[in-house]
Formats: structure tokens, C-alpha cells, sequence
């Protein structure tokens, strides 16, 4: 193979520039040509396309978000789309494409796998989502970003003796609610994977008070429920005058960590290695340390995303 795309979509994710630079870097000094495309399946269709070249990458490790924008585009699910799409990809003499996204993009990679098109998904979200690898680019990020906010929370609270919901994004997955939950040393963590018992988180915060605790922290995933209902579903069984505090998208920005900096860095040099050997159809993902890739097919088809649900009753038996 000598001429590769590439392209991110969904939600942005950061480490998604780090994935970029490492395809581009590594394709490159394979000797491929590189091409970028603007606004994930939406700029494909459109054929907004573009060479991209060793500069072209620079100083872009270190920025959150994608330099390749990104857009949700539902059309892509449509026959229509995606034969819109590879003939775009034809007229440029595009053999191979790596797609950066979360489980989305992960579709519209497995539509064109289907179709011929050889394609290779790089999991990028925060939300940690997508079956097939344990860790997401992107997550690691968003973890210490909600880590840091529920340290600041945590001073106020305590000043004020206060109960705080801080409702976390994630989509349908726990994960960063669970994750950032334990290293926050979190009352309770509340997730869609688990469930829940309004009446025995009351309980918690009321004990913690009877305890002579200063501060109360439930941090909530937004797949549940918004953090204002919680709020109101809480006030039935106690008034702990709880503030909601909604982290919403600050948590999808900011530089990525050094670890999402290195998995990203691994995933796009190995998806080249792939593409290289004339591969598709696979998507990337790290399992036991160990960088992997498996059948994009089989993996959205009969895999699932599962948490790491003993984070929750660790969380349970060591913060209260
Ligand atoms: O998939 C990433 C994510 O940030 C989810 O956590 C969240 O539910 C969703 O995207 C928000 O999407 P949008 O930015 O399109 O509102």
C-alpha cells in the first residue's frame, strides 16, 4: 500500500493529534504518502481532502482536540454515503484508511471493511466505550481532568459542609465516572452498569454526617440520570441541600497525558504496520499491556464493553 488517509470522528478525544502525528510520522518513513481528511465521514463524502506532510504533524503532540476537525455524521450509515465515500477515497488513490474515533466511527470503519475498503479503527474517546481494548485514547486525560475537578469541589464542600452531585459525561459507560470516582475518593459513584438504591446513597451521605464528614461527593454518570434529577430523586429521602455541578464538555479538552500520548503513539505506528502489509478491517486496541488487533467485524458484532465493575465495590469498602 502507498497512499493512506486518515481521518477522526465523533466526539473529539484528546490524544487524537498524537494519533494523527504517529500514522502521518510512521507512514512517511515507510515511504507511503499521506492524506488528511477535514471532518471525519462528513469531509470524506465531501471530499474534503488534503496531503499531508512530516510539518504538517509538528507541534500537535501535546494539543487536545483533533487537527483534523470532526463532525458526527449519521448519513454515513446510508448505502449512498458510503459508496460517496470510497469513490472520493478512489479519486485520490487512496488504498487504506485509519479511522480515530469512538464506537461511531468504529461503524462507519466496519461499513467500508464490508464494502472492500480496507480500514483500520484507532479507539479515541473519552468515554473508554468501545469493546476489543481496556483503555481508550483519550481517557486517561479526561480521568485526571475530572480528577482535578473533584479536588477543587472538594475544598468548598468541606468549607461548607456541603453534599455535591458532580455529574460526569461517559454517554452509556461508567467507566470515567468509576475511574475517576476511586482516585477521588468519591461517597459513592453511581453508574448505568450497576444498580443503584437512592434510598442506601441517602443512607451513605447521612452517615457520613453522623460520622462528623465535612464533605460529601457522589459522582454521577451522565447514562443514568442528569445530576439536577438526582438531586431532586435524593431530596426525597433527606434535604441535604446538594449542589449539582456538571463537568460536561472541559472534560473532552485540554493536553493529553503522557500515557494517552504513548497508546496513541503506539496504536497509529502499528495501524500503519498493518496497512503495510495490505491489512483492513481490523481495529486496534491494548489488552493486558499488550497492543492488539482484531476483526472490526467480529468485535462490534459480538463484543461488548464491560467496566471494570470491581472498581465499584472497592470504592464502596474503602471511601465512605
Ligand atoms: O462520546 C464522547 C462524548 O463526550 C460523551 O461522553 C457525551 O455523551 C457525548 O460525547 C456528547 O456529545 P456532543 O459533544 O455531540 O454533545
Amino acid at each position: 500500500m502507498k497512499r493512506i488517509a486518515i481521518l477522526t470522528s465523533g466526539g473529539d478525544a484528546p490524544g487524537m493529534n498524537a494519533a494523527i502525528r504517529a500514522v502521518a510520522r510512521k507512514a512517511i518513513f515507510e515511504g507511503m504518502e499521506v492524506y488528511g481528511i477535514n471532518y471525519g465521514y462528513a469531509g470524506l463524502v465531501a471530499g474534503d481532502i488534503r496531503r499531508i506532510d512530516t510539518p504538517d504533524v509538528g507541534d500537535i503532540i501535546q494539543r487536545g482536540g483533533t487537527v483534523l476537525y470532526s463532525a458526527r455524521y449519521p448519513e454515513f450509515s446510508t448505502e449512498e454515503g458510503q459508496l460517496k465515500g470510497i469513490e472520493q477515497l478512489n479519486k485520490f488513490g487512496i488504498e487504506g484508511l485509519v479511522v480515530i474515533g469512538g464506537d461511531g466511527s468504529y461503524h462507519g470503519a466496519l461499513a467500508l471493511t464490508k464494502r472492500g475498503f480496507p480500514a483500520i479503527g484507532i479507539p479515541g474517546t473519552i468515554d473508554n466505550d468501545i469493546p476489543g481494548t481496556d483503555f481508550t485514547i483519550g481517557f486517561d486525560t479526561a480521568i485526571n481532568t475530572v480528577l482535578e475537578s473533584i479536588d477543587r469541589i472538594r475544598d468548598t464542600a468541606t468549607s461548607h459542609v456541603r453534599t455535591f452531585i458532580i455529574e460526569v459525561m461517559g454517554r452509556n459507560a461508567g467507566d470515567i465516572a468509576l475511574w475517576a470516582g476511586v482516585a477521588g475518593g468519591a461517597d459513592d459513584i453511581v453508574i448505568p452498569e450497576h444498580n443503584f438504591d437512592m434510598a442506601q446513597v441517602a443512607k451513605r451521605v447521612r452517615d457520613g454526617r453522623d460520622r462528623g464528614k465535612k464533605h460529601c461527593l457522589i459522582i454521577l454518570a451522565e447514562g443514568v440520570m442528569n445530576g439536577h434529577e438526582f438531586a431532586e430523586q435524593l431530596k426525597e429521602h433527606g434535604d441535604f441541600h446538594a449542589r449539582v455541578s456538571v463537568l460536561g464538555h472541559v472534560v473532552r479538552g485540554g493536553s493529553p497525558t503522557a500515557r494517552d500520548r504513548v497508546l496513541a503513539s503506539k496504536f497509529g505506528s502499528y495501524a500503519v504496520d498493518l496497512l503495510k502489509e495490505g491489512r483492513g478491517g481490523l481495529c486496534i486496541g491494548i489488552l493486558n499491556n499488550q497492543v492488539v488487533a482484531s476483526d472490526i467485524v467480529e468485535t462490534l458484532e459480538s463484543k461488548k464493553h464491560q467496566p471494570d465493575v470491581s472498581l465499584y465495590n472497592l470504592n464502596h469498602q474503602i471511601s465512605y
